[in-house]
């Protein structure tokens, strides 16, 4: 890997190159997916609770789905501390026991490829069950979900946009099944550094909430307000308010996400607490944590 050429993109330089980086030298020849450190934090969560789920899940379903509406490359390098992860498709996909089906969407064609081809290339080859999905997972979720027979089944579906990229349209559709299970980024970084865009002519935030009335609440409430939705479609197994959420920060503090978790069984929950407990502590840096483990 050249560390020269590592750290040169300025932030502008990493969105437009929508976080793929093509310098830094990789096995199989293909762009990583750019991250900080703090993203490591998800990373691990969502491999640690998927292990539980596949666990605790395999043989009591005809089929358990694992669909990635966000799906990224397939690797991720931290460039502050210059090590490589995988990414949420070749997490889920490393599991010991493995889902029937992965579904992987992403609206870039060109990330579609790569993770296609990384996948193709790589350890996770192609006898598993996988379909590949090039499309906005908001304007597409019949489609998406007409890949799946849920009857029978169990899905975990991942949703971990850039911004405030999912539309409460799209949850609201999935909660209409009872064994969908989801795990959503929140991203709070957006929505305070757009407030003042998303408040007069631009209907990203009303989307994401599925009404506009989070321009009446306090900013430290907005979390709350999406479980309460998250509520009204049914999700039982939602994180009560006065519990420690998952919140990735900046090194300075900063909220950047909210890792939200949803599900209509008490059961999931309990995966998720483990998953969470396993990171974090009543007072201990979620940051500092996940670099000791
Ligand atoms: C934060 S990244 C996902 C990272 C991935 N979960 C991982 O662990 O590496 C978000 C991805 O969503 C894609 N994307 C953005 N808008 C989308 C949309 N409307 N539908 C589907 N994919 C979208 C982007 O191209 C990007 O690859």
């Amino acid at each position: 890997m050249n560390e020269e050429i590592c750290g040169k993109c300025s932030r502008e330089d990493r969105k437009r190159m929508g976080y793929l980086c093509d310098k830094i030298k990789v096995e199989d020849g293909l762009p990583v997916r750019c991250i900080h450190s703090q993203s490591v934090l998800k990373l691990k969560i969502l491999k640690y609770y998927l292990e539980i789920f596949s666990v605790a899940m395999r043989n009591k379903f005809e089929n358990m789905y694992f669909v990635d509406l966000f799906s990224g490359p397939g690797l991720c390098y931290d460039r502050d501390n210059k090590e490589f992860y995988p990414g949420s498709p070749l997490i889920a996909m490393g599991l010991k026991y493995q889902f029937s089906k992965y579904i992987f969407v992403d609206l870039d064609a060109n990330t579609s490829q790569i993770l296609q081809k990384r996948c193709f290339n790589g350890p996770e080859d192609n006898s598993k069950q996988v379909t590949y999905l090039n499309l906005d997972a908001n304007s597409n979720i019949g489609e998406i979900l007409s890949h799946l027979k849920l009857k029978r089944s169990i899905s975990v579906f991942f949703i971990d946009p850039n911004g405030l990229d999912i539309e409460f349209d799209v949850i609201k559709k999935l909660s209409e099944s009872d064994s969908i299970d989801l795990i959503i980024n929140f991203s709070i970084f957006d929505l305070k550094r757009n407030e003042h865009i998303y408040r007069d002519d631009n209907s990203k935030a009303d989307k994401f909430f599925g009404l506009p009335d989070w321009r009446n609440e306090e900013s430290r409430d907005w979390l709350r307000l999406y479980k309460r939705q998250l509520g009204r479609l049914g999700f039982a197994g939602v994180e009560g308010n006065n519990e420690r959420h998952i919140t990735v920060k900046t090194p300075t503090g900063a909220s950047i996400y909210h890792l939200i978790y949803a599900s209509k069984k008490e059961l999931g929950l309990q995966f998720w607490r483990s998953a969470k407990n396993k990171f974090s502590g009543p007072s201990i840096d979620f940051v500092d944590q996940i670099r000791k483990k």
